[in-house]
């Protein structure tokens, strides 16, 4: 039932708070003044050991659901030590890249059945690696064919282009990282924070939700253009490639999600007065470098849209011509989960309603069996 909204893209957005509560119910443990917080994930608890004592973690996936692998990857690496990999999943078929026994292999995937994934996982098993499910369907043949996993519990996903999936994998995926890693004294603050960070983060997104009507009004500017570049860093990268990945698939607009540190190396050359660029540049251990490439984006003559924390606007704008999408700020590695969804609201005018009203079922069918 879609409610109040015109189709399920719109509610699922509109849904992110509660989606997200219900992926960190019982999850959380907030400890007193005593106790340190902590995260709990039943369905790792008696694999841990073996996942600490990996040589590798690799993520494996396909389009939005690896990018919220790749925008986990960070905060796992920091916190677990161990070196993290991404592969998508076709293309570690093609290449029958190594996979050993000494591997965890995390597999994302909402509907738990994309061809490609369950075909590099057959591969995983068969490489002996330790195979590890983060989906959204319970009994999912990903759920039922990995040695263990999270389920994301956002609650049944039916439109085509996955939005509240997406929120939610990062959501687990950073209470993974907090269960894999060591809860050493040195790291205790920076986990309780973000673990403060995961209770806050609802209301964060509620907070977000309200730009709604800014990025329609945006998206009508943005209507007739022929391309949109992205770019993002960091924890953002992935933010730039799934808002990219989400403009071709609703808008059937090119875009494409550019790593910020590869500027330099090529696609400045794209950049001209025309090509509306956006960039993503807020709080966190890159904000300085963002800086930079705004400024020789600028200098380039680029037509900026820059996303930033609240209340950095005359920080990262140029000039008067730039438009800011300013977000509220949590702990860097969440942050991802908040700036995509002024991406995904972009896009909400895009959908068409009709289909979905009509073709469900098919909907449903194809988005769980086709790659
Ligand atoms: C489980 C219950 C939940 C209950 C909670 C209370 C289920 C599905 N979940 O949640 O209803 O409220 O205990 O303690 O019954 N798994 C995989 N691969 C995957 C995903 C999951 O093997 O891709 C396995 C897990 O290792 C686990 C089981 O499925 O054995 C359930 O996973 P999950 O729902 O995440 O566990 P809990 O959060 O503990
Ligand atoms: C994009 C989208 C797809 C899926 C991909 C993997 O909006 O929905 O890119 O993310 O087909 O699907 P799952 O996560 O079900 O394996």
């Amino acid at each position: 039932n879609k409610g109040k909204y015109e189709h399920y893209m719109q509610k699922e957005i509109h849904e992110q708070p509660e989606s997200l509560t219900t992926t960190m119910r019982g999850r959380l443990i907030r400890g007193d003044s005593s106790k340190a917080k902590s995260v709990l994930l039943g369905g790792l608890k008696d694999h841990l050991k073996t996942i600490r004592r990996s040589r590798r973690i690799v993520f494996i996936g396909c389009g939005t659901s690896y990018n919220a692998a790749l925008a986990a990857r960070p905060i796992l690496e920091e916190l677990s030590g161990i070196p993290v990999s991404m592969e998508i999943a076709s293309d570690l078929l093609d290449r029958q890249a190594p996979i050993y026994r000494e591997d965890t292999a995390v597999f994302v995937s909402q509907s738990g059945e994309t061809a490609d994934t369950l075909l590099a996982l057959q591969y995983a098993l068969e490489n002996g690696a330790l195979c590890v499910g983060i989906t959204n369907t319970v009994g999912s043949a990903i759920a039922r064919h990995t040695h263990c996993g999270v389920h994301i519990n956002a609650g049944c996903e039916i439109g085509v282009a996955s939005t509240k999936a997406y929120t939610s994998q990062i959501a687990v995926m950073a209470m993974m990282a907090l269960v894999i890693g060591d809860d050493t004294i040195s790291s205790q603050a920076r986990r309780n924070a973000i673990i403060d960070g995961l209770v806050d983060l609802p209301n964060k997104v509620r907070e977000v939700l309200k730009l709604d009507q800014e990025m329609k009004n945006l998206a009508k500017l943005l209507i007739a253009e022929q391309s949109l570049l992205v770019f993002g860093r960091g924890y953002n990268y992935a933010t730039a490639l799934e808002g990219a990945l989400k403009v071709k698939e609703v808008a059937l607009m090119h875009s494409e999600g550019i790593l910020a540190g590869e500027m330099k190396h090529g696609p400045l050359a794209l950049v001209d007065e025309n090509l509306p660029i956006v960039v993503i540049a807020t709080r966190d251990g890159c904000f300085s470098k963002q800086q930079s490439v705004i400024q020789q984006l600028h200098a380039r003559k680029g037509r900026l849209i820059v996303m930033c924390s609240k209340g950095d606007a005359s920080s990262v704008c140029p000039s008067e011509s730039c438009r800011v999408i300013e977000v509220p700020q949590v702990e860097d590695c969440l942050q991802p989960v908040i700036n995509v969804i002024p991406l995904q609201a972009m896009l909400i005018d895009f959908n068409d309603p009709m289909p979905f009203d009509e073709l469900v079922v098919v909907f449903l069918t194809y988005k769980s069996y086709v790659t």
